[in-house]
């Protein structure tokens, strides 16, 4: 079961013009059917790691296999049929004139049948809350509605992996919610692969595992618990502590019996409500 659909090897990769390379020896494998969360503050590569497994951009030294598929300028054609991207900005993902065009443009590229395609708009749409929006000009739509049809034109193409580049950033914290909620079903009936960058280590912590970045380097790899565990040092990197995990460290100092840092709100308050209740 544990066969990896993507292999990052050694890559390193520098923007045409600039000193600093903005990846450095980078090396990954991802899972099939594994939900991979990847933070680290600004500038950090992770956007860039995200441009090159979509072959936007090619890496400078080392090399990156998609689905099997050694990723060059002759095979991305392939590769990008396996994985689909949703990137923060959805203003730059519109092709079509509306909604539903634009979930279909892809499709139709793919050469899907039209009854097909037809079905697969609606129910992409109706995902993600979107389906009552079919005939509207995506320029009319707020941002978070933008998202949600960039992420049904993605999963409308049932890609292998999908790569979410800060994708649900426009979204209030129920809109994001939902989202995620969609994209994990999704992922669990597909087997899809899921690839978050992410602010959000609320939403990192339901991941199955955490890349952590720092200036184009993969710094730390490793289960929710075990990234949560360095605690004071992902302050340093310049990242946010979840809520619950800091709730459970300020109990625990207080004398409060909490066995370990809790990673959602739903375990630490379980938690809570049978130590209370057992007393
Ligand atoms: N098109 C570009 N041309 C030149 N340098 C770039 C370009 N895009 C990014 N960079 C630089 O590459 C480095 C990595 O940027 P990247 O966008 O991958 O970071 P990030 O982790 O996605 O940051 P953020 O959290 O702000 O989205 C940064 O130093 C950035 O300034
Ligand atoms: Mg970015």
């Amino acid at each position: 079961m544990e066969t990896s659909v993507v292999k990052i090897d050694n890559v390193s990769f520098k923007y045409e013009g600039q000193e600093e390379y903005a990846l450095r020896n980078v090396s990954l494998q991802i899972k099939d059917g594994e939900w991979l969360a990847i933070v680290g503050h600004n500038g950090s590569g992770k956007s860039t790691l995200a441009k090159l497994l979509n072959g936007l951009q090619y890496p400078n030294e080392g090399r990156i296999e998609i689905g099997g598929i050694y990723l060059t300028e002759e095979t991305v054609w392939d590769t990008r049929r396996l994985i689909g991207m949703v990137f923060q900005n959805p203003d730059n993902q519109f092709v079509g004139t509306t909604v539903k065009d634009d979930v279909a443009f892809g499709l139709e590229n793919n050469g899907v049948p039209r009854e097909v395609m037809v079905e697969r708009v609606r129910t992409s749409l109706q995902k993600v809350k979107m389906e009552q929006f079919l005939d509207q000009e995506p320029h009319h739509l707020s941002g978070g509605q933008k998202q949600r049809v960039a992420i049904a034109s993605v999963i409308a193409l049932r890609p292998k992996i999908i790569v979410l580049d800060e994708a649900t950033s426009m979204l209030d914290p129920r809109g994001r919610e939902e989202v995620l909620r969609t994209i994990r079903e999704l992922k669990d009936d597909n087997d899809m692969t899921v690839i978050s960058i992410t602010h959000d280590l609320e939403e990192a912590a339901k991941a199955d595992r955490i890349i952590v970045m720092n200036r184009g380097e993969l710094y730390r790899e490793g289960v929710p618990e075990e990234i949560f565990q360095m605690d004071e040092e992902l302050v340093k990197l310049g990242l946010d502590i979840p809520f619950p995990v800091k709730m459970s460290k300020m109990l625990k100092e207080k004398g409060i019996p909490i066995n370990k840092h809790y990673l959602t709100e739903e375990e630490l308050v379980e938690q809570l409500w049978t130590s209370h209740s057992s007393k």
